[in-house]
């Protein structure tokens, strides 16, 4: 089968005909159903990421341990019903997500509230709807917290979000764990510091413990070791300097998934056994009660949980430079190509059967060159309009962060549950393009 090595996900297969199927359902029919570009999920697989997460950390972290959803890679009502079901907490970083979550029921004592940027009514919205846990990350919202929860005559639990000075080598836009990140206070120059201090005399705020977030698509589990290392060594000198023994540590998300078949997987379990290890030696070295220890994985929930797909509409071959094979989605759906040159594995829905043999620049329909879902796709010469492509992988920093532009409606998300599949999201209609317009 040409297109076996491929197939980089164990949702992902291929029938007798040649279609590709998804979480056990073909493609092609679905493409049908629902119309391209559509956003397929499937909800076992996210389930079954869930439970990796929880049965690891409880089983080497105990019940203190938590699995929290940095629900930012894929927020919508269904995948907070889903986090609340699984006995997940939930990362939000907006009124807007923590919105989502209040609707879908979603327990809001079990969330993380972050943001480099929490404005004064963000704060009070979140206070007013009982978020568990502020993630204070620079001096004006510890100040404007502090006041806010004063006035409501409340004690807000929060973490403060530190900077251990890693640096991850991922791409630029998603390391955050450097000293000159905009994200939380450094280590090294005194501003963690300086903020534990200003945390500990703040009335109106109980300081839980610390956080850090080093970077996204992380493959090299050892960052996590590192970064624990410096936590830990962060924490015995506030225990020295101001009797303070923090109850949680948060090592924050970033744990990388297969966009290509040369990418390793990663066994997260193992993972983090290795970290809950080498945590519990420092404890007992340092003499130090062990933490809470928290995850909070986005992508690695959610990317291979995703596929979405599209239509061909046209196929331009220019001899001696380049095939451009258009869909009927792009940018707008996502964009992680045309920010990041992200890859991804894209799939002749229909044609699996055939070889790969036109390297193709697979482009969406926006007016705009730097449109392009993926460049060097080798697809069937065979190719035409009315074909299925599908695009693997697209579960995580995808719907979520989709736009309008040229007015294109964003695609529905369809979930599949035991090969069912049913509509999560609707797709925007043209109507709903001008429902805020005056
Ligand atoms: N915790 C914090 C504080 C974060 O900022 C993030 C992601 C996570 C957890 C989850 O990280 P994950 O497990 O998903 O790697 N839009 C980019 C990714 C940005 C990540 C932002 N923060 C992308 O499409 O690759």
């Amino acid at each position: 089968m040409p297109y076996e090595n491929k197939l980089i996900c164990d949702n992902l297969s291929v029938n007798d005909e040649g279609h590709l199927l998804f979480a056990g359902l073909d493609t092609t029919l679905l493409a049908k159903e629902y119309g391209t570009p559509v956003y397929l999920m499937d909800e076992d697989k996210i389930r079954e990421k869930c439970r990796i997460y929880k049965n690891a950390i409880s089983k080497n972290l105990g019940s203190e341990g938590r699995a929290i959803y940095a629900s930012k890679a894929a927020s919508f009502k269904r995948m907070y019903t889903i986090m609340k079901e699984e006995g997940m907490y939930c990362d939000v970083v907006s009124c807007g997500e923590i919105y989502t979550a209040h609707k879908a029921g979603f327990p809001l004592e079990k969330a993380f509230f972050h943001s480099n940027n929490k404005t004064d009514n963000d704060i009070k919205y979140a206070l007013r709807m009982g978020v568990g846990y502020f993630v204070v990350d620079n001096k004006e919202e510890l100040l404007s917290l502090n006041k806010a929860a004063g006035k409501k005559g409340i004690k807000q639990k929060i973490l403060l979000r530190l900077t251990p000075g890693i640096d991850t080598h991922t791409f630029e836009a998603v390391d955050t764990g450097k000293v000159d990140s905009k994200f939380g206070f450094a280590i090294e120059t005194g501003a963690a510091e300086k903020i534990t201090e200003k945390a500990l005399v703040s009335k109106n705020v109980e300081l839980i413990g610390f956080h850090c977030h080093v970077g996204s698509q992380l493959f090299d589990s050892d960052v996590y070791i590192r970064s624990a290392k410096i936590m830990f060594s962060y924490m015995t000198y506030i225990r020295e300097k101001y009797g303070y023994i923090a109850r949680m540590l948060d090592l924050g998300g970033g744990y990388g998934v297969r966009y290509l078949e040369n990418d390793p997987v990663i066994d997260i379990a193992e993972n983090i056994e290795a970290v809950a290890n080498y945590l519990k030696k420092l404890s007992k070295e340092n003499n130090y009660p062990m933490p809470s220890v928290s995850f909070e994985p986005g992508r690695s929930i959610v990317a291979d949980a995703g596929l979405t797909l599209y239509t061909v509409g046209m196929v331009k071959k220019i001899p001696g430079f380049i095939n451009y094979v258009s869909v009927d989605g792009g940018m707008a759906d996502n964009v992680r190509y045309a920010m990041y040159e992200a890859p991804y594995t894209v799939l002749p829905a229909n044609r699996m059967n055939e070889r790969g043999d036109m390297r193709s620049t697979v482009v969406g329909r926006c007016c705009e060159s730097g449109d392009i879902i993926q460049p060097g796709v080798l697809l069937p010469s065979g190719i035409k309009r009315g074909d299925i492509i599908a695009v693997c992988t697209t579960g995580a920093y995808n719907y979520s962060m989709a736009s309008n532009y040229n007015r294109i409606p964003r695609p529905p998300v369809v979930m599949i549950k035991d090969k069912k599949p049913y509509v999560a999201v609707k797709g925007e209609t043209l109507d709903d393009l001008i429902a805020l317009d005056e």
